[in-house]
């Protein structure tokens, strides 16, 4: 794991993320992490991706340590619908170099991949690097703060 307090992950998806929600939550179990798998069981039959984020958004809200993770086939619907939520911030990642900017700069609070996008291995390397890396502050706090003042007037967006 890594040296921030991230050591719990809430994942979810609808069902087109099944099987790499599966897998990500065994690699992230063997590595020691607290693990709550939830969203489509289906993974043959269609569902909604709207109908996913809100439990999921739920446990990132009330607390500090844990982070979401959301899947969708592309993570485009997933991300939007996350992004809905007050206090929830959904970063698509499609390599570990934009999740280290995700976290570093942006605050992300919810990693969101594309399993029809991403293969599995790099999958797994982005939720190393979004799990391990923190927050820098300092100047991004300044526009993390402008996001929240959008937030306030418009609702999240
Ligand atoms: C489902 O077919 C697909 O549209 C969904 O998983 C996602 O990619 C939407 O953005």
């Amino acid at each position: 794991m890594g040296e921030n307090n991230i050591q719990k992950v809430v994942i979810t998806s609808d069902h087109s993320g099944v099987l790499l929600k599966k897998e990500i939550a065994n690699y992230l179990t063997a590595k020691g992490y607290e693990v709550i798998v939830i969203g489509s069981q289906s993974g043959t039959a269609p569902d909604d991706y709207p109908d996913f984020v809100e439990p999921m958004a739920n446990y990132v809200l009330n607390d500090k340590n844990m982070v979401g993770i959301a899947i969708c086939g592309t993570g485009i619907g997933i991300g939007i619908a996350a992004a809905k939520i007050k206090g929830i911030y959904p970063a698509l990642c499609s390599s570990p170099e934009v999740a280290f900017f995700a976290r570093t700069h942006n605050d992300a609070n919810v990693l969101v991949l594309g399993s029809r996008v991403t293969a599995k291995n790099t999958a797994y390397k982005i939720v190393d690097t979004f799990l391990e890396t923190s927050f820098e502050g300092g100047r991004h706090k300044r526009r993390i703060d402008k996001i929240k003042n959008l937030e306030k007037k418009y609702g999240a967006i």
